[in-house]
């Protein structure tokens, strides 16, 4: 785990609205607009495709995510940038009982997962398309809110971060699964020259869509650091925020609470 004081990090939220990729976009709706074409264009093959660009990683990062979430039966649990419900389904094992609503910008993804987790028995979720930016949802609703992969996509981090606090109740936590910047930096520059050169050509070959994973890729080489993403959290008023690397820092947890 670490805590980082760091100088104020708006700059680097404003950077990020209007950074798609390796462009840059003439406005921040431009980005949002192209991120949810990415996510239309990939949802059909998005499960596979995880599956070959992490080499299966994804899965035990997932599973360690939803140890650490813990989810409880009656709690209130938002799963934000949800996509095809890898994460709601896994949450279910443990807590059947829990009530689980998944929110993404792009219905195409939700379409994928609701079938999903319909083929797996699993049919107590509302599905509900939003921005993370401008959450549907009333203040103080949430026990936990949880977001895997999910947030180096969203346009405004900062407005992001401050929904996801309004919609979480005194005392929820908030759980954040992302790739993240290695700490070492040779590591960083082997595993970021693997990123450009392979996924691209992968998605090219299996999704048969070069474009979309040629973005992905940009996306994480171009997330705030974790000491970065730690500092956004609490300028964005929650508690203790924290982070753990996995696997040596491809990803990290990031977690915080909301103040009682
Ligand atoms: C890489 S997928 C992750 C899906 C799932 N959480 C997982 O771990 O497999 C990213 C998801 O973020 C969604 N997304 C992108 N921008 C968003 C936004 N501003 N608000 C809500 N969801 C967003 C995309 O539609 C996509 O489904």
């Amino acid at each position: 785990m670490g805590l980082g004081i760091m100088p104020r990090k708006s700059n680097i939220a404003a950077q990020h609205a209007m950074q798609f990729g390796q462009q840059t976009v003439a406005a921040p709706m431009e980005k949002t607009r192209r991120v949810r074409g990415v996510f239309e264009s990939v949802a059909a093959k998005y499960d596979l495709m995880n599956d070959v660009m992490s080499l299966g990683w994804h899965r035990l990062w997932k599973r360690i995510f939803v140890g650490m979430v813990s989810p409880q039966n009656g709690m209130d649990i938002l799963d934000l940038a949800g996509g095809t419900g890898d994460i709601t389904k896994l949450m279910h094992r443990p807590a059947p009982r829990a009530n689980y609503t998944v929110c993404d910008l792009t219905p195409e993804m939700m379409a994928v997962g609701k079938k999903r987790l319909l083929n797996a028995g699993i049919a107590n979720v509302n599905w509900i398309a939003g921005d993370a930016a401008q959450l549907p949802f009333k203040n103080n609703s949430f026990d936990r809110v949880v977001i895997s992969f999910g947030l180096r996509n969203v346009t405004y981090l900062d407005r992001a971060l401050a929904e996801i606090r309004r919609v979480l109740k005194p005392g929820g936590k908030f759980y954040c699964l992302e790739f993240t910047t290695l700490p070492h930096a040779g590591a960083q520059k082997i595993y970021e020259t693997y990123n450009r050169v392979l996924i691209p050509q992968l998605g090219g070959m299996i999704a048969g869509n070069r474009a979309s994973y040629d973005y992905l890729i940009e996306s994480i080489n171009r997330f705030p650091d974790a000491l970065t993403l730690t500092d956004m959290m609490r300028e964005a008023g929650f508690h203790a925020p924290q982070y753990r690397y996995l696997t040596g820092g491809i990803v990290a947890v990031h977690e915080g609470i909301k103040p009682n």
